[in-house]
């Protein structure tokens, strides 16, 4: 590649740089999210100093165009869109608890999603491309030859120290003071999750949770025979105190169970008052609040946010997460710090799994004393983040006016709202003949709310191939929104 630049002189000839990496995004072969080409690359194609290009990346920083991210180059820039609608805050006339009744749909998306065959829109997973695989699986081959026994015995609850403390360290970050006694080392947050249901409630009894809310938690819901309340949320700033208050005071809510830090499927993050108050409340009420921060680690921008776990000032708080969306979903390595029902919460581990898996505590907990932890998630959220910008910017150019997309500051999925007459389900199976997984709405609410909404999965890089896929999947909603 060779750019004709029209004029000698230097102060003309990084304008020319920048109108062509301008054309570049006009054209779409650069898309928001994208990584802009190097300073060196760029100075050899187009035969110009790299102090030119350089410039010319500064002038389109100063413009808004381009963001430089430190020791990784320049990035054009989301906020190249600000034109795309967010999903709008739904409001339910009266809120009402309700029996949760999943048919097939729910265990098919997870079928769907282990076909390396199918493109992988529908299970909110990373890609492995993103995982430090070498690395861990180094740390987990030193652990077997280090400590065999360790490995091949069992490690009952609360499970290895070692991880529990390195858990803790980690929650020293946010202000958090736990000690690894605190901390119960669970098979993924789903085990988690389930055991604080089941300590805090019985059947019958009634589950607040966000609306949209993770499918997964309503099937445990389902599964526990209890029922779930659900409560408007803002696809921005999650639930809204207020609503809780109300519901609070009219019915006998058991626990409320919430994502604060970018939901599944919205992607909302609560503001930290916003937390701080809704402990306040629960606490006034003596109602437990259970938090699931499985992509608190994944923020875009600024600092980690906290977890209302931060603002429990009576221990009520359960807070519950995992590696699996940042390290080794297939390691199940997940935790809870229960606070007051930290014995009872032992109780039901036993019950429910006994021993969590030892080789897998012990490599991940090496992997976070080393400090490989902390700098892979800083190599991942770049990753996410511009992955999430990149589908956003390509939805909006390609889905049916009208459509409206989330705008998440973390996390790697998106929620979209497609025109009205567009039915998710039908989007769903569309898209299934050609090979193409998504998470339609309905999912997310027992209910079955959200029928023109679709859950879309960013946590892979973008190859010519998901991009094939995306386009095809546009061509077939639009054709279902003019039939
Ligand atoms: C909000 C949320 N919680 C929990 C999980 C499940 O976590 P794990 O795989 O650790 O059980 C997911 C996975 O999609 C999720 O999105």
């Amino acid at each position: 590649m060779a750019l004709a630049l029209k004029s000698e002189q230097d102060h003309f000839k990084y304008d020319q740089v920048s109108s062509y990496i301008m054309q570049l995004i006009d054209k779409g072969t650069l898309k928001p999210g994208d990584r802009a080409p190097s300073l060196r690359k760029l100075s050899s194609s187009l035969k110009v100093s790299i102090s030119t290009i350089n410039q010319a990346y500064l002038s389109l920083e100063d413009k808004g165009v381009l963001s430089a991210r430190p020791q990784s180059g320049f990035y054009i820039n989301a906020q190249l869109n600000p034109s795309i609608a967010t999903p709008k805050p739904i409001i339910t006339a009266g809120y009402q608890p309700r029996k949760v009744r999943f048919g097939q749909l729910f265990e098919e998306v997870f079928t769907i999603s282990n076909n390396p065959q199918i493109a992988p829109f529908a299970a909110a997973r990373p890609s492995m491309e993103l995982m430090p695989e070498k690395a861990l699986l180094r740390e987990t081959r030193g652990i077997l030859s280090r400590h065999p026994a360790a490995c091949l015995d069992y490690c009952f609850p609360p499970g290895h120290l070692k991880l529990r403390s390195q858990i803790a360290l980690q929650y020293a970050k946010i202000g958090l003071s736990l000690s690894a006694d605190d901390i119960i080392i669970t098979n993924g947050a789903t085990e988690a999750l389930s055991l604080a249901l089941q300590t805090v409630a019985k059947r019958g009894d009634i589950i607040a949770v966000e609306s949209p809310t993770y499918f997964s938690v309503l099937r445990v819901i389902e599964k526990l025979g209890m029922l779930a309340l659900e409560i408007d949320s803002n696809p921005q700033t999650g639930v809204d105190i207020e609503s809780f208050e109300y519901a609070l005071d009219t019915m006998d809510i058991k626990a409320i169970l919430l994502v604060p830090n970018f939901n599944n499927p919205t992607g909302s993050l609560m503001p930290e008052n916003n937390k701080k108050q809704l402990v306040e409340l629960l606490n006034s009420q003596q109602i437990p609040l259970i938090e699931d921060d499985v992509y608190g680690d994944l923020y875009f921008s600024g600092e980690r946010p906290c977890i209302a776990k931060c603002y429990d000032t009576e221990n009520r708080v359960l807070s519950c997460s995992s590696f699996s969306k940042t390290l080794a979903p297939g390691y199940r390595m997940g935790w809870i710090t229960g606070g007051r029902y930290h014995e009872k919460l032992l109780e039901w581990k036993q019950a429910s799994s006994s021993a969590s898996p030892s080789i897998q505590q012990l490599a991940i907990a090496e992997f976070l004393r080393s400090g490989q932890y902390d700098r892979h998630l800083t190599r991942l959220r770049k990753a996410f983040r511009s992955q999430v910008e990149k589908a956003r910017y390509m939805i909006s150019r390609l889905f049916p006016e009208g459509t409206r997309i989330s705008d998440p500051q973390g996390g790697f999925v998106l929620w979209v709202e497609l025109p009205r007459n567009i039915n998710c389900f039908e989007v769903y199976t569309e898209a299934l003949q050609h090979n193409i997984g998504i998470t339609p709405g309905m999912l997310f609410s027992a209910t079955r709310k959200f029928k023109n909404y679709i859950r879309i999965n960013c946590g892979f890089p973008w190859t010519p191939a998901t991009e094939q896929a995306l386009e095809q999947l546009a061509a077939l909603i639009n054709k279902l929104n003019i039939a």
